[in-house]
């Protein structure tokens, strides 16, 4: 029988020896699997899950095993009449000396070996693999949305958590719904916008960017191709002010004029995804205040409602809702290829065809990429020029659709802009007025002065001093008092 007093002595007993067996499997696999994680780079995805979450959770099990035995042992040495009793160290004792010391060592090692290890699974949790990768289908448009963005090189946290305890916890806990939800296939396709739950801007986006430093304005350039049998193409070209951020630097004009620190906007939107924005507050450096109320029958709402309804204070996101995971309009994706001279804008009716295909309705990814090699050379079986277009609209579906989680442009409307979805017209729509007949400005020269636009791609048209927008194609005064996404969805 056991020889009472000892722990060594609750030791043996099957669970508990299998509990150290387990163990130290685990720690040497542990152990193992850190040096080549340190040693490799690009390991997939599930080596990180095997290294910083399998491999701790079975040293975990393994003791909680030794101990299960060591307390079953407890009691049944207890019920045939023992008396345990604490050990006694007898430092003076040799043998006592050299078995702590041994203890202390492996014990010393255990310590630093584990918060090597919590330090690594706290940053594998942390990275763009484990937020991006692991669970690969669900995250596939987000992360590649990302991959292709001016974001690429931070990282999901950056944005979505962002420096700080407080948050971290938040996350890790939404995480582990998270993660029951993809189990369980409970999660809802396409992926909700966490709009009410991201961090605020000022805490994320300002680690960055330093806004007060935006003034002046930036050159850009809009080369379209037309839905005719020519492709016939269309440019503008456009200085878009993008200044307002600070009085230090010039005059406080320009688009970033919204933006905290110089002024105060706040706002009531009446659906989730704030397309709908009936009441407008501004209170500028000096204090006045100024409501803009929508004169849109359909829209607007009472003054006592409004008093009810929760104002949210506009910040980057309001903008900015898409920094990194833009999901391109077929046409805008078209355009950009043909311009780059990706796909070739001689042949006949290419963009047309190229946008059709792009929205079909698929199930699968590989559906569509099969129906868009197939669809194309049957159109035109002998045109040499075809094999390079086929592969080109299969990467712009690969990196824009995805039939499986159900996600394309279309269900996330970005707010930059306003051609085909409401974005600065949400407010800047000629229709929000003050009580003192001031109204939110729609002139096109607010945001954008137009240097040169027409047909073809050289210009020869250009003023510096800005020209009145021509819309490409005869549409009377429409494009002046209407909203541009009334027409415009992005494809055919
Ligand atoms: C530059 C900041 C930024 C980075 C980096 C970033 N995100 Fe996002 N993400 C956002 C914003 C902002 C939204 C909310 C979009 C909206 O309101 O329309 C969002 C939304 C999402 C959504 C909700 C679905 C959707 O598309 O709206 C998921 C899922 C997501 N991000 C995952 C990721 C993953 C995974 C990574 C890393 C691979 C990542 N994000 C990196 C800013 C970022
Ligand atoms: C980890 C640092 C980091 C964070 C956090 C971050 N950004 Fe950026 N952002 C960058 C970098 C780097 C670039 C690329 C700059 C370049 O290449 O000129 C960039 C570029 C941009 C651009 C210019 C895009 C373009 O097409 O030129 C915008 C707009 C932007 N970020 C908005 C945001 C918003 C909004 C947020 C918050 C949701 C945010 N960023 C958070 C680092 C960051
Ligand atoms: C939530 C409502 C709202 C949204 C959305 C909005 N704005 Fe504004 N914006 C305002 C208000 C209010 C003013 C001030 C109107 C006034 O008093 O003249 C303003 C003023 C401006 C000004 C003039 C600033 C100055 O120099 O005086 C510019 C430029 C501008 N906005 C650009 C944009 C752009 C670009 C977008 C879309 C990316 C946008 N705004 C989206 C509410 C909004
Ligand atoms: C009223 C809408 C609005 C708000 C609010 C806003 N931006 Fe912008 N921002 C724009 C527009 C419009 C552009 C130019 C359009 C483009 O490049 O696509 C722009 C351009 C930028 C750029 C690129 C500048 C360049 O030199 O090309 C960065 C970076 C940026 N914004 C960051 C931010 C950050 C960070 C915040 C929050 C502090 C913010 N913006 C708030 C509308 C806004
Ligand atoms: C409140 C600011 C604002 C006003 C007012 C405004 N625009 Fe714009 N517009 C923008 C911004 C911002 C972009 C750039 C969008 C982007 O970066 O994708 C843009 C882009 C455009 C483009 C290129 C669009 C594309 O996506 O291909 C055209 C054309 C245009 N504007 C025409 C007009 C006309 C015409 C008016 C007047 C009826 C007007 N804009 C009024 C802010 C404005
Ligand atoms: C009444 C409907 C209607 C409205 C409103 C409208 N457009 Fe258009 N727009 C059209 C049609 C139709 C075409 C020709 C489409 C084609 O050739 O594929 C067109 C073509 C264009 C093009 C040429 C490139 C392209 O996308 O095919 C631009 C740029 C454009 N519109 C900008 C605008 C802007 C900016 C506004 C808002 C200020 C606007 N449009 C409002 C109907 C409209």
């Amino acid at each position: 029988m056991n020889e009472p007093g000892r722990i060594s002595g609750l030791l043996k007993n099957w669970v508990s020896l299998t509990g150290i067996f387990l163990g130290a499997c685990a720690i040497t696999t542990g152990i193992v699997l850190m040096v080549i994680d340190a040693a490799q780079e690009n390991l997939s995805p599930y080596f990180g899950i095997l290294v910083y979450l399998l491999v701790p959770g079975f040293i975990v099990g393994s003791a909680m095993l030794v101990l299960l035995g060591m307390l079953w042992t407890r009691r049944r040495m207890r019920r045939q009449g023992y008396v345990p009793r604490l050990p006694v160290i007898d430092l003076g004792d040799r043998r006592t000396l050299s078995r702590f010391a041994i203890y202390a060592v492996l014990g010393g090692l255990f310590v630093v070996v584990s918060a090597v290890a919590t330090y690594r699974t706290y940053h594998f949790t942390e990275s763009v693999t484990f937020c991006g990768k692991v669970c690969h289908q669900v995250m596939k448009p987000e992360f590649t949305a990302f991959q292709q963005s001016p974001h690429a090189g931070s990282s999901c946290t950056e944005c979505h958590i962002g420096p700080g305890a407080q948050w971290f916890v938040k996350a890790k806990i939404s995480g582990l719904y998270q993660v029951y939800s993809v189990l369980f296939g409970k999660y809802h396709r396409p992926i909700v916008t966490p709009v009410d739950n991201l961090r605020p801007a000022k805490e994320t986006c300002l680690a960055c960017h330093w806004p007060t430093k935006f003034f002046g304005a930036v050159l850009r350039t809009w080369t379209y191709f037309g839905s005719d049998e020519k492709n016939s193409p269309w440019t503008i070209k456009m200085l878009l002010n993008i200044g307002g951020g600070n009085p230090a630097h010039g005059m406080i004009r320009g688009i970033h004029w919204h933006m905290e620190g110089v002024n105060t906007v706040e706002y009531i939107a009446t659906d989730r995804r704030r397309l709908t924005i009936p009441w407008v507050r501004v209170t500028d450096q000096s204090g006045k205040v100024t409501v803009y109320r929508s004169e849109d029958k359909q829209i607007r709402i009472a003054d006592a409602k409004a008093a009810t309804l929760p104002k949210r204070r506009m910040d980057c996101i309001d903008c900015h809702n898409r920094p990194t995971h833009q999901y391109r309009a077929p046409n805008e994706s078209l355009d950009m290829a043909m311009a780059m001279g990706r796909i070739d804008s001689a042949i006949p009716s290419i963009k047309a065809l190229s946008a059709k295909l792009l929205v079909g309705a698929y199930k699968t990814e590989a559906e569509a990429l099969d129906t868009i090699a197939r669809e194309m050379r049957s159109k035109y079986p002998d045109d040499a020029r075809i094999a390079p277009v086929i592969k080109e609209v299969q990467s712009i579906y690969s990196g824009n659709f995805f039939p499986e989680m159900k996600v394309r442009w279309s269900e996330y409307p970005n707010h930059i802009g306003h051609k085909i979805t409401p974005g600065c017209f949400r407010c800047h729509d000629g229709e929000h007025v003050s009580d003192s007949g001031r109204r939110i400005s729609k002139d096109c020269k607010t945001c954008h002065t137009i240097l040169a636009q027409g047909p073809g791609r050289e210009l020869p048209e250009f003023s510096s001093s800005g020209l009145e927008f021509k819309h490409p194609e005869d549409i009377g005064d429409d494009w002046k008092t209407g909203r541009c996404d009334a027409c415009h969805t992005g494809s055919p």
